[in-house]
């Protein structure tokens, strides 16, 4: 008898959401730990920043030589860190909640105000893990189609009209676009704040890639009664390993989220330290970071613009990852990564982030050092090559 029966649990619960494990692999947390163990991998598969120097590492070594993670944390995360967080946004009169990532943030967020009867938008491509925690408490979650040019590859405030109904709750932005790069202008963040006050739903603003964007609005600005914002630490900070991160809303909506919490005794000591030297810092490193990604990713774009077939749907790409369009050269992206894999590069297939367009694109991430990038370059244009025939 399978387990639903067995213990009478409702519905939705106890569907299976297992990654397909990559060729050769029994699990996906077997191929993510093989290539993790790999030490001469380039890492292109995971929009991680491999550019910091020491200043953040020094922070960390310091607390854990002090061996203060012998006590537990503030439960709700440091109060200099949450005013660092916020400073850092620009934002004021909002509370936030630390979170192990943006990811529990993103399930507190979904499970604290979607229930039942709710329905939630989002984008196809989009970071899928959203669209299926927002799966597990609402009726219906929209995938709105955007891999075309008239949209520029991005949810618009259009479409997003296009798809509201009665019981929409929620609007989700990720922004820059994991995986594409697109972002949004400070007009149409406008014209969703509008949405989201007009129609009295949430907009869920994840602003993972905020930092590698050359310009960007906080919807938070414009609607901060609606507005989530979901903070990370993983990209621009480097931090990805430590797991922290933050959700930013109105003190009531944080409340709310409070009754959700699972991570009761509060977020890793050493990571919170680690996050505060960085916010410390980020003036020091920030500038040198953005631009060597920004010519990491000129570098890739020569390298595409001097193969026949093979296109950049959105460049420059406004995050540290960008999607590479396979399809008119007739590869499969699953092919292609699989390939690259043996030339020890990790890069992603378009299926990781798309239900419908993933045949189309591979997705890598630039903020790696230059020379790896070189290393791509060459491996990409024989793979081409070799994959067409
Ligand atoms: C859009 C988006 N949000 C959230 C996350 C997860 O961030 P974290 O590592 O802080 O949990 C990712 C990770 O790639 C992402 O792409």
């Amino acid at each position: 008898m399978d387990i639903k029966r067995r213990f009478n649990v409702p519905g939705k619960k106890y569907e299976k959401v297992v990654r397909k494990p990559p060729k050769g692999f029994d699990s996906a947390n077997d191929f993510f730990e093989h290539v993790f163990m790999d030490k001469e991998m380039i890492w292109m598969g995971q929009n991680t920043n491999h550019l910091h120097d020491n200043t953040i590492a020094q922070a960390m070594s310091d607390c854990i030589m002090s061996k203060e993670y012998c006590k537990y944390p503030a439960p709700e995360g440091f109060t200099e860190l949450k005013e660092l967080i916020l400073k850092d946004l620009g934002l004021k009169d909002l509370n936030l909640l630390l979170t192990a990532g943006a990811t529990e943030s993103l399930y507190l967020s979904m499970h604290g105000l979607i229930e039942k009867g709710d329905n939630v938008i989002l984008s196809d491509p989009g970071y899928l893990i959203i669209g299926t925690f927002a799966d597990r408490f609402a009726d219906h979650v929209t995938y709105v189609p955007i891999y075309n040019e008239d949209c520029q590859y991005k949810l618009t405030p259009e479409l997003a009209k296009k798809y509201i109904d009665n019981n929409t709750k929620m609007i989700v932005l990720i922004d820059p676009l994991n995986p594409l790069g697109s972002s949004y202008t400070e007009e149409e963040i406008k014209e969703f704040a509008e949405i989201a006050i007009e129609n009295n739903l949430f907009l869920l603003h994840d602003v993972t890639y905020c930092d590698f964007a050359q310009e960007h609005t906080l919807a938070a600005k414009y609607a901060p009664r609606n507005t989530l914002t979901i903070y990370s630490f993983s990209k621009i900070f480097g931090m990805a390993g430590l797991r922290i991160g933050a959700v930013v809303a109105d003190y009531e909506v944080i409340d709310v989220l409070k009754n959700v919490v699972v991570n009761d005794l509060g977020v890793n000591i050493v990571a919170q330290q680690c996050a505060i030297a960085g916010l410390k810092t980020k003036d020091e490193w920030m500038e040198r970071i953005r631009n060597q990604t920004l010519n990491n990713q000129k570098l890739i774009k020569e390298c595409v613009d001097e193969i026949d077939g093979v296109f950049l749907p959105v460049y420059p790409s406004s995050g540290n990852m960008m999607g590479i369009d396979l399809s008119r050269a007739r590869i499969d992206p699953k092919r292609m990564a699989e390939y690259l894999l043996t030339k020890k590069i990790f890069t992603r297939e378009g299926e990781y982030t798309s239900k419908n367009f993933g045949q189309n694109y591979l997705r890598v991430s630039f903020s790696i050092p230059e020379e790896e990038i070189k290393i791509f370059c060459k491996e990409f244009k024989e793979a081409v090559e070799v994959l067409r025939k």
